[in-house]
């Protein structure tokens, strides 16, 4: 397999964390984003005790000067970015007759203007080299809706009509754009939900069971290959089967 550079936003989360971790152990070089430097060394330093090396620049993914001045650094760490993994993402979850603009726009700008952000500084040098992988992490929730998120389900699916859109325009260049559609995963966002709200959750998903970080990076990994050189605009669905739409 061709080592590659990768560089996974929000890669200090529970998904996030999971893939750097898979990509990683495949023989790539891998970089986060981080916005707190405690915390991200302290990740960091986790991991190298595990023998993983993940390299880490500061930026904001929200906005679009962080994001390019944190690729540049990312590139001067490990090198131009070969695959983007667009992860970074946060709640603001509340009813809509109660959402204030404030919590819209964090979402918004966090979850979906990010893709912007990080994906315009590595684009053209993917279509220079005539490879690239691009994968976004939307969810369950952008293609169902949820009650209390119509900021976030705003975000994810629009995240998906920007994978749709940039894989058409990439194709003849080696590029391919995806999107994962993670369900509801074991992770601090998710054990955030009110317990008696999850336990209803849960309750819907045929699997019985929350999601593993990893089996959603496994879902990424499968975008990865050359011979997943095919599979473009495609959205893969991970969430125990909550959600079955296609
Ligand atoms: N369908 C219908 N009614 C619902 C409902 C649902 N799914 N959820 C709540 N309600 C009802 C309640 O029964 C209650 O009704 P009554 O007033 O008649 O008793 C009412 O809505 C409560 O409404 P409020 O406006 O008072 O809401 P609240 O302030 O108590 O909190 C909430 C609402 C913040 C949305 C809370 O229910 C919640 O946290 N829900 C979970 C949202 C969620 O799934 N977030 C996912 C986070 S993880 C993630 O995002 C990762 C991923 O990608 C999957």
């Amino acid at each position: 397999m061709t080592s590659r550079v990768a560089l996974v936003t929000g890669g200090t989360g529970g998904i996030g964390t999971a893939i750097c971790r898979r990509l990683a152990l495949s023989g790539h070089r891998v970089a986060t984003n981080y916005r707190n430097e405690e915390k991200a060394r302290a990740w960091q330093a986790q991991l190298k005790a595990e023998g993983i090396d993940v390299a880490i620049a500061p930026g904001d993914v929200s906005t679009a000067e962080d994001a390019e001045s944190m690729v540049r650094a990312v590139e001067a760490l490990v090198g131009p970015v070969d695959i983007l993994v667009n992860n970074a993402g946060i709640t603001r979850d509340t009813t809509f007759h109660k959402m204030t603009s404030q919590q819209w726009n964090e979402v918004i700008c966090t979850n979906l203007n990010s893709c912007f952000n990080v994906t315009r500084p590595v684009i053209e040098g993917m279509r220079a080299r005539k490879w690239g992988r691009i994968i976004q992490i939307s969810s369950i929730n952008g293609q169902k809706g949820q009650y209390g998120q119509a900021n976030y389900a705003a975000a994810k699916a629009g995240m998906h009509g920007f994978t749709i859109s940039l894989a058409q325009e990439n194709a003849k260049f080696g590029i391919t754009v995806n999107t994962v559609s993670p369900g509801y995963i074991g992770t601090d966002m998710v054990m955030a939900v009110p317990e008696d709200v999850r336990n209803k959750i849960v309750a819907q998903i045929p699997t019985g069971r929350l999601g593993d970080p990893d089996e959603i990076a496994y879902a990424v990994s499968f975008f990865i290959p050359d011979e997943a050189g095919w599979i473009t605009g495609a959205n893969l669905s991970a969430n125990g089967g909550q959600y079955m739409g296609w």
